[in-house]
């Protein structure tokens, strides 16, 4: 990655008392607050009746029968137990993105699957169906793809690819949990959808995800494998129906969600569509402002979908921006505005380097768009003002240099 030197800009220092805006700070309200002291009050901390209400309401807004959902403790726990409740035949290889966090690839490895890439189309930054039909073999048994950013996928042409070559889907909707595709909510159209309930996500727990899947059978045997391959759960164990004998019908982990998670998930959720609505005027101003900026802006959302608006991501390209984006990431701490970057294309880590021989120059299109992207703050969280000193900074560093 090249760097370029930074030319100080005193107009758009930040005012000296102006506080870090910490990027993905997450909008807790009273009633998570008093749900979570009220959970501790009860002394029942572990999985029991607030995570069986936060299934119930996440079926609910999803559409879904409260028997085709799982609480878990992370996303990327829901994304290894599908993969194992998915019964792929040991070493199968599962097709996914180069642009997304690790958590994907390496669930697929835990799995006992082989990760294959597929790169991402530049505009969506989510994975092309060309390149995954092209990347299928006769070893190929899933696809994972990845609604990046809240975007969604195209679901037509991927769910087409897997009928054809009978594939299992696992959707990644870490981002995506408002999402829609032609009306249907992401999460729906494969097998398994997998969703993220940490800390800087759409509805936050802290750490926390859901299995969502068409087929109860599969949710039955995730919630085995979630929790020790146990028969029973521990609330049904201990509760006041008399003791229950568990028994281990297959070697499960420790992926359970706690009453203490649930209970922010409960008002979070309850939220969801005004903190939607709060995210899509965000990222409106954010357009609008930056329109005559040379810096790349996310691609509108396509017709008849419903983005989530997870991240905003711009891209910095030095030949056009006349700073690189690393000093641009560095400018903007130095202004008091945290950033994220979404993500170094998977094979720009030494891990898979190392372990499958990637090299990022093979996904092109993932490459280039790792090396040049920046997430601005776009929680709820954020005022007007705090909007509108993002705005002014991002312009103030980009001007500062051309
Ligand atoms: C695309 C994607 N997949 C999976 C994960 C893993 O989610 P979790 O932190 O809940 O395990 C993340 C988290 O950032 C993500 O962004």
């Amino acid at each position: 990655m090249t760097t370029s030197s930074l030319k100080p800009s005193s107009m758009n220092a930040p005012p000296v008392d102006s506080p870090f805006l910490i990027f993905g700070s997450p909008l807790i309200e009273q009633a998570e607050i008093d749900e979570v002291v009220a959970c501790m009050e009860s002394a029942w901390l572990g999985t029991g009746p607030r995570v069986a209400q936060f299934e119930n309401d996440f079926a609910a807004y999803q559409g879904l029968q409260p028997s085709q959902v799982a609480a878990v403790n992370s996303c990327t726990a829901a994304l290894h137990v599908s993969m194992v409740a998915a019964g792929l035949e040991p070493g199968a290889e599962v097709i996914t993105t180069p642009m997304t966090f690790c958590a994907s690839v390496n669930a697929i490895i835990h799995a006992g699957l082989t990760p294959t890439l597929a790169d991402v189309d530049r505009a969506t930054r989510c994975i092309d169906p060309g390149a995954i039909e092209a990347a299928i073999t006769r070893r190929t048994q899933a696809i994972l793809p990845v609604h990046f950013a809240g975007r969604p996928c195209e679901m037509d042409a991927i769910m087409a690819i897997a009928d054809k070559h009978h594939l299992m889907v696992i959707e990644d909707c870490a981002h995506a949990i408002e999402t829609t595709w032609h009306g249907r909510k992401v999460g729906t159209f494969g097998d398994f959808g997998c969703f993220s309930f940490y800390a800087t996500k759409n509805v936050v727990t802290g750490e926390g995800g859901m299995i969502t899947a068409r087929d109860e059978a599969h949710i039955t045997r995730a919630k085995v494998l979630a929790l020790h391959g146990m028969s029973k759960d521990a609330w049904h164990r201990f509760g006041d129906q008399g003791y229950k004998h568990y028994q281990v019908v297959e070697a499960g982990f420790k992926y359970n969600m706690m009453d203490l998670q649930a209970a922010i998930g409960i008002h979070q959720l309850a939220r969801v569509e005004r903190n939607w609505q709060r995210r899509e005027a965000l990222w409106n101003r954010y357009m609008e402002a930056f329109a005559n900026l040379p810096i790349g802006l996310p691609a509108p959302p396509s017709p008849d979908t419903k983005h989530a608006y997870h991240l905003f991501t711009i891209m910095v390209d030095e030949a056009r921006c006349g700073i690189s984006r690393d000093d641009f990431l560095n400018a903007m701490n130095a202004r008091k505005i945290g950033t994220g970057v979404h993500y170094l294309s998977v094979p720009e880590h030494p891990f898979y380097h190392h372990r499958f021989g990637w090299k990022p120059e093979a996904w092109p299109n993932a490459m280039r768009l790792g090396r040049q992207t920046v997430s601005l703050p776009l929680s709820p969280k954020l005022s007007d003002g705090d909007v509108g000193r993002v705005i002014e900074t991002v312009s103030g560093v980009i001007r500062s240099h051309r």
